[in-house]
């Protein structure tokens, strides 16, 4: 039994910001984000939960699918900015969605957690675990952002997409692999609450550097990027019947235009087959790639029977791809 993706969603929050906005908020110009980054605006929260948003893109895949939400086996949140720590993001959809069916947990790779999510769910399918499953990448990552830390406010976004997933027959999700390294655990993080409680003497808990907030080595984690998405892809493709040169597109986590640049031109890809669309969306994390896929299939790019490949790669550090057939 093989699985595939048959629908495909996503939800923004309503408030679009310009680069020249954030001008006012950090020493920064367009100029630079543009340049540097390829972004020009995103969209962040005014009140959208990560929930809404999640809820909102799950409820699109699920009508682009045709199917009910109590047909659900299984829903599948990557967040890295969940409402609550408990209940999980997947629970609170379920119950927006009425999925009463389905078994529900969240999974936590940063941006790498859509391909990762689609694995599992993937996997599941193959085992007969379940039949119908909903994966989410839903992020408000505004809400963890030092909003004085030009390094980062000007990247991160806010959004969410949703794909469908079915038991099949035929090709779908051809490969996934996945990978971490954590002991690059220090380059791109955001620490949890301090280990505090009665036995520990005020002030000797271990506090976490940050503050809650994100942290990012930038330049190590772009020298990252740009080296292990031309590797995960080469990586995949081994042991298929599949080359680059089979691929009618590449979906890559929406990290950096030169990242994406760089990934291009050394698999020694067309860069015209790379999606993008970091220019009006930034960085949403875990729910770049399924933004994307439902992006381009609004915009008649994504066709039945292409194959595509999902790169995803962030904090952990983690990457993983998936090569699928749509
Ligand atoms: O989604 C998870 C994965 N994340 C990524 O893949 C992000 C990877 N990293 C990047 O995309 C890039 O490293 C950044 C976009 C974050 C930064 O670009 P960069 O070309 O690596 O810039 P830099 O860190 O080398 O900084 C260059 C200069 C510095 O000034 P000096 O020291 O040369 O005077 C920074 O202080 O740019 C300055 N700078 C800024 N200037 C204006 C840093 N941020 C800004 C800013 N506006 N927002």
């Amino acid at each position: 039994m093989n699985s595939k993706i048959s629908g495909l969603g996503h939800a923004l929050p309503a408030r679009i910001v310009e680069n020249r906005e954030l001008e006012d908020v950090v020493e920064t110009s367009d100029q630079w984000i543009r340049e540097r980054t390829g972004i020009e605006r995103r969209h962040l929260s005014t009140g959208e939960t990560t929930t809404d948003l999640a809820a909102q893109a799950g409820r699109m895949a699920l009508a682009d699918a045709g199917i009910l939400p109590e047909q659900l086996d299984l829903i599948v949140v990557a967040t890295m900015t969940p409402d609550s720590f408990m209940p999980a993001t997947a629970c609170l959809v379920q119950k927006e969605l009425g999925a009463d069916r389905a078994a529900c947990f969240d999974l936590s790779a940063a941006c790498s957690g859509f391909v990762y999510g689609l694995s599992v769910a993937d996997s599941m399918i193959r085992a007969g675990t379940v039949r119908r499953a909903l994966v989410i990448g839903a992020e408000t990552l505004s809400r963890m952002i030092d909003w004085t830390d030009r390094t980062t406010c000007v990247i991160f976004a806010d959004g969410a997409g949703a794909a469908v997933l079915e038991a099949t027959e035929e090709e779908g999700i051809v490969r996934c692999t996945l990978g971490a390294s954590g002991d690059d655990e220090n380059i791109l993080t955001t620490r949890a609450l301090p280990l505090r409680n009665y036995l520990i003497p005020e002030g000797a808990g271990r506090e976490m550097p940050g503050n809650g907030y994100m942290v990012m080595d930038g330049q190590t984690v772009f020298r990252f990027s740009t080296r292990v998405v031309g590797d995960s892809i080469r990586q995949t493709l081994e042991d298929t019947p599949y080359g680059t040169g089979d691929l009618d597109w590449v979906v890559p986590h929406q990290a950096n235009t030169r990242i994406i640049d760089y990934a291009a031109s050394r698999l020694k890809m067309d860069r015209e087959k790379f999606f993008v669309n970091l220019k009006n969306r930034g960085n949403t994390s875990a729910a770049s790639i399924p933004i994307a896929l439902s992006e381009m299939r609004q915009e008649g790019l994504l066709r039945p029977g292409q194959l595509v490949m999902l790169t995803g790669f962030g904090g952990g550090l983690t990457w993983g791809s998936a090569l699928v057939r749509f």
